[in-house]
């Protein structure tokens, strides 16, 4: 049976660069999000420079009804999900009561509910088969809340701690699960949810999504639990941990207010 990893959000940002980088490692693909025009090109391009077979699935992860087309198409087929990766995602900036409800749940449907789905859907796959491995892309605000952001820092939370959960739940079943918390990251991702990246802070932490890929796929094939690229990333990750909760939370506060005033 045909092996391929399937990445979700990959017709942009970390999702195609992630695609980029199992492709070369010889990883059959199978892409998933809404642009089919970005989904198209990227399978196209893909397939002619590593000579991998790179298939596509245009699927709005905000519509468990697409979702479960999704699923159940890949359940009668002959193709095996040996590498799930969970990148789409979104990210709403503002006052949380001034937010439009749809684009909240929307966050919610997307970074969360979904995420879980497929989890569970391929979890069971790959438990019952003794193996395979999953890589869920939270974020290095998951470490901490963060005011103006609320939500989307609660929903990188929630990835974290289910990460870090399913990982022990699943190990003695042979699958392996990582999450990856980047720091900020050079892709269309703050223009799409109102955030600007214009402090310094933030511009000298943030990373390309190939390099982001690259720690995360080198990362995966020894099986780390939680990814964070960057050294300034990681140090920053860490005093986290150290520093005073209320004081952690009041930087974030600011940075966030910061980003949604720019
Ligand atoms: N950029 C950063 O600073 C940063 C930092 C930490 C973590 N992250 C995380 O990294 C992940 C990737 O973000 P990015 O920076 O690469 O941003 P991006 O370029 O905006 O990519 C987001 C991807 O998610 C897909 N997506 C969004 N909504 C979707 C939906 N309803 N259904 C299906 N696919 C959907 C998009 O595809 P379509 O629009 O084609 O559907 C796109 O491929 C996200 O989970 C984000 O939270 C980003």
């Amino acid at each position: 049976m045909p092996r391929y990893a399937l990445i979700t959000g990959a017709s942009s940002g970390l999702g195609l660069a992630l695609a980029e980088a199992l492709a070369r490692r010889g990883r059959n693909l199978l892409l998933v999000a809404r642009a089919r025009t970005a989904l198209e090109s990227v399978a196209c391009e893909l397939t002619q420079r590593f000579g991998v077979e790179v298939l596509f699935r245009v699927c709005d992860l905000s519509e468990p009804l697409q979702l479960s087309g999704l699923l159940h198409e890949l359940e009668q087929g002959e193709r095996q999900i040996d590498l799930l990766v969970n990148d789409a995602g979104l990210g709403v900036s503002g006052p949380f009561i001034e937010q439009d409800w749809g684009r909240l749940q929307e966050q919610i449907e997307v970074n969360v509910l979904a995420l879980t789905r497929l989890c569970h859907a391929f979890g069971q796959n790959m438990a019952e088969r003794g193996g395979g491995q999953i890589l869920n892309v939270a974020a290095l605000d998951a470490f901490h809340p963060g005011a103006w952001m609320s939500s989307y820092h609660a929903s990188k939370a929630y990835v974290l701690n289910f990460s870090e959960g399913l990982r022990d739940e699943l190990k003695s079943r042979g699958v392996k699960v990582s999450v990856l918390c980047p720091g900020p990251i050079r892709t269309a991702f703050r223009d799409k949810g109102g955030i600007a990246a214009n402090d310094l802070s933030t511009c000298k932490r943030a990373l390309s999504a190939e390099e982001v890929a690259l720690v995360a796929v080198r990362a995966l094939e020894k099986n780390q639990a939680i990814i964070v690229p960057g050294w300034r990333n990681r140090l920053l990750g860490l005093s986290f941990r150290l520093a005073p909760r209320w004081l952690v939370n009041r930087l974030a506060a600011r940075r966030n207010r910061l980003a949604m005033a720019g």
